[in-house]
């Protein structure tokens, strides 16, 4: 038996503004996600510039950061058993065409940059992004 993990996921300002957040969380609530903090907000230049920056030298990140700050993004903590791995499975491929069916992008996302989630995709990412966006006391009170 593997231990409880935390990862970071944003539901995204395309499925915040068509009404698709409530079934995002749905299905990873489904999917054995236990929400551990949630907040929504609207990410400034700068909080979509950091937290991409690992993109920032790719043709698409000043189009990415526009798409990331065009309107409210709900930001959660969640926890499952290997929690990185498996929401990454759960969110299915970058680009929807690719998805697998029954994943969140394939059934939600509208394209390759407006693709509905966002979810870390390694341990150490994780623990960056959680911290980017939550405190310790956040992310352990409950
Ligand atoms: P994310 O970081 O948001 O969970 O997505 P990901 O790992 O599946 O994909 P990544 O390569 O990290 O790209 C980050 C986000 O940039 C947008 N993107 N646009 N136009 C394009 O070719 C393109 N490629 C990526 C997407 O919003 C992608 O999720
Ligand atoms: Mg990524």
């Amino acid at each position: 038996m593997s231990d409880l993990q935390k990862t970071f996921s944003i539901v995204k300002p395309d499925a915040v503004a068509t009404g698709k957040a409530g079934k995002i969380l749905a299905h990873l609530e489904g999917e054995g996600f236990r929400i551990v903090a949630l907040r929504m907000t609207r990410l400034s230049q700068s909080q979509a510039e950091g937290f991409y920056a690992v993109h920032r030298e790719r043709p698409f990140f000043g189009s990415l950061v526009k798409f990331m700050t065009e309107g409210p993004v709900i930001v959660m903590a969640l926890e499952r058993e290997d929690a990185v791995k498996k929401l990454r499975e759960v969110m299915g491929a970058t680009n929807p065409a690719n998805a697998a069916d029954g994943t969140i992008r394939k059934l939600y996302a509208e394209s390759i940059e407006r693709n509905s989630i966002h979810g870390s995709d390694a341990p150490e990412t994780a623990a960056d992004e959680l911290k980017y966006f939550f405190t310790s006391i956040e992310l352990n009170q409950l």
